[in-house]
């Protein structure tokens, strides 16, 4: 297994791993916004990203030819970096695949100077919720019924 930059040709297959890993935890809550926001168009239109203060970019994880995850981070001119979101295809959960994307941003995150990075977490996540820690992230605040009614998510933060 190995990560490389997120090419456009990838978006169809994103796509479809990244629906089935966030399915698996939002249930009955996943809705017609969910299926947009992970559609094709919107992984080409938000992977690799630039503007005069931030940088976006884009990686995923392969296994051959088969692409088995997904991470999307920012870097910003005031050091301060972002996880936007992270899937790993549901059959490759507890292999290592998330952790070789969560070096792969790091690896970006370094390259750009960041000093701090945060994300957010769904509060009834506790897979990724323990993914994060395990990857250095401190939880630092609650939001409620944020991005969905009925769903609350956890901030967090780490120190580069
Ligand atoms: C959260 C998520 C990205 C983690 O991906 P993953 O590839 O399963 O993560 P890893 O395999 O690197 O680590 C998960 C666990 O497996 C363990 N693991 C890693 N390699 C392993 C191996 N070869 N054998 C057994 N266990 C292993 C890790 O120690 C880790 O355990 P820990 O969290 O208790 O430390 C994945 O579960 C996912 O896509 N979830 C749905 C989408 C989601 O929740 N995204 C985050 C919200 S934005």
């Amino acid at each position: 297994m190995k990560t490389r930059r997120f090419k456009t040709t990838d978006a169809p297959a994103v796509s479809r791993i990244m629906k089935a890993a966030f399915k698996t935890f939002l249930g009955d809550k996943w809705n017609r916004l969910d299926e947009k926001y992970f559609s094709p168009p919107m992984f080409v239109a938000q992977s690799n990203t630039r503007s005069v203060f931030s940088e976006g970019a884009s990686y995923v994880a392969v296994d051959g030819d088969r692409i088995i995850g997904y991470v999307r981070v920012t870097a910003s001119a005031g050091g301060l970096g972002s996880l936007e979101v992270v899937g790993v295809d549901p059959s490759a959960f507890h292999k290592g695949v998330g952790k070789t994307l969560m070096h792969a941003s790091e690896k970006f995150w370094r390259r750009k100077k960041q000093r701090k990075v945060h994300t957010c977490v769904s509060a009834h996540n506790t897979r990724a919720l323990t993914f994060y820690i395990s990857n250095g992230f401190v939880p630092v605040g609650y939001r409620q019924d944020h991005f969905k009614v009925g769903v609350d998510e956890i901030i967090l933060d780490r120190f580069l």
